[in-house]
């Protein structure tokens, strides 16, 4: 199903008030590129609509629902379910391998063991990690532990990157 994801109202302040009063909304289907100098509030922007930070006011509705207003454990659900992460650093669970890491979205699945392997592997052609499937993320470098982390954000068909 298509759903658009709106940004309503959204206040952000920590010790001064970062964004004030923002709404938009994000079609389905669309990249979106965020642009501004450094310390603007992109970051602050992004984690508010990943259900990572509460913001002081505003909404994030999506599926006709504001996000936001949901339990934790039910924000959590939307998280691993709809929401693939790629940070900037510190993406990969360092003690997995980067093919149990890519799992990580699955683990609540009820796909078959096979397809899920089926799953991974297909990413890690697709991204030119199969050499790297066993490593650590420390013997990863900063490339492919990028790629690693935008491999596990598309497994699970995640809605929104
Ligand atoms: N947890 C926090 N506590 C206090 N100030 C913060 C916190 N997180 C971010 N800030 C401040 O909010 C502003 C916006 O940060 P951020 O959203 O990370 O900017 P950007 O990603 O655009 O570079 C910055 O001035 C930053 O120092
Ligand atoms: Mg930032």
């Amino acid at each position: 199903m298509k759903s658009n994801l709106l940004l309503k109202n959204m206040t952000i302040r920590f010790d001064r008030e970062i964004l004030h009063d923002v709404s938009y909304e994000f079609k389905s289907g669309y990249f979106y590129l965020l642009q501004g100098q450094s310390g603007i509030g992109k970051s602050s922007l992004l984690n508010v609509l990943g259900l990572l930070k509460r913001p002081i006011a505003g909404e994030v509705v999506y599926d006709g629902q504001n996000l936001w207003s949901l339990d934790d454990a039910t924000q959590a659900r939307v998280r691993l379910k709809d929401y693939g992460f790629v940070f900037q650093q510190h993406n990969l669970i360092d003690t997995m391998t980067l093919e149990e890491n890519l799992k990580v979205p699955l683990l609540k699945s009820n796909l078959p063991e096979a397809k899920k392997a089926a799953r991974v592997t297909a990413i890690l052609d697709k991204l030119g990690l199969e050499d790297q499937r066993h490593m650590l993320p420390e013997d990863l470098s900063g490339g492919e532990d990028q790629r690693g982390a935008i491999g596990r954000a598309l497994i699970s068909g995640a809605r929104i990157i």
